[in-house]
């Protein structure tokens, strides 16, 4: 399967794409991990993007196009993958589709997870991750278990601040890209609102996996 989920920060895609991958075992792509992982490595990419992401802007489409499609034509992705956070704009979106029609392969859905932006700041400034596990957890909604509590990391772009520009970026760029899969008939609506649970079961049944 070749899906991309798309959503408001905080809406749960990294949540939802480790369930799904568990159960569909193909490769989850999240740009932000991978961009996230070349600011640490210190890498040149990582170098042009790391201000972009600090203040909750995007990192130019020039830097994340390639290192997406060439991503995609590994071989570990020829039996599907999970795009998470890519596409976000419409340039994005159309070199996507450029590549996989020459790659003569198909997207088979796109899975939006709709929450409102009042309930988006409270996810983003209370999530924390374990590096170890990459499990992700929230203070409140998914409190972590005391024995990881001291290694769990803070993003630093899950300040208020940035959460606010990321929103603002989510609605001026990203859902514009909503309609060009909709009419395509590729785009699958879920409410992300409920229990993280009650997402995945909305998320399988969206996608025929019930
Ligand atoms: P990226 O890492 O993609 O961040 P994002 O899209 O802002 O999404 P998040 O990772 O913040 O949230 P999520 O939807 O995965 O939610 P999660 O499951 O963690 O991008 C970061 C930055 O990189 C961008 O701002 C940009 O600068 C750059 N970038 C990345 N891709 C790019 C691209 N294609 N082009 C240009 N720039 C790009 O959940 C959030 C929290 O809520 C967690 O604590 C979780 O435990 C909790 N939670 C999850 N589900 C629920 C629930 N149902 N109820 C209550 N809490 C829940």
């Amino acid at each position: 399967m070749r899906l991309i989920l798309v959503g408001p920060p905080g809406a749960g895609k990294g949540t939802q794409a480790a369930e799904l991958i568990s159960r569909l075992q193909i490769q989850h792509l999240s740009t932000g991990d991978m961009l996230r992982a070349a600011v640490s490595q210190g890498t040149e990419l990582g170098k042009q993007a790391d201000g972009h992401m600090r203040s909750g802007g995007l990192v130019p489409d020039d830097l994340v196009i390639p290192i997406v499609i060439e991503r995609i034509q590994q071989p570990d992705c020829q039996n599907g993958f999970i795009l998470d956070g890519f596409p976000r704009t419409r340039p994005q979106a159309e070199a996507l589709d450029t590549a996989l029609q020459a790659a003569g392969v198909q997207l088979d859905a796109v899975l939006l997870i709709e929450v409102p932006d009042e309930l988006i700041v409270e996810r983003i400034t209370g999530r924390r991750m374990d590096p170890v596990t990459k499990v992700i957890y929230h203070l409140k909604f998914n409190p972590p278990p005391a024995e990881v509590a001291d290694r769990l990391e803070h993003r630093k772009d899950d300040t208020e601040q940035a959460c606010r520009a990321r929103l603002g970026k989510y609605h001026s760029e990203t859902a514009p890209i909503i309609p060009f899969y909709e009419s395509r008939g590729l785009l699958r609506r879920i409410d992300g609102v409920g229990t993280p649970q009650a997402i995945t079961a909305r998320a399988f049944e969206a996608l025929g996996l019930t």
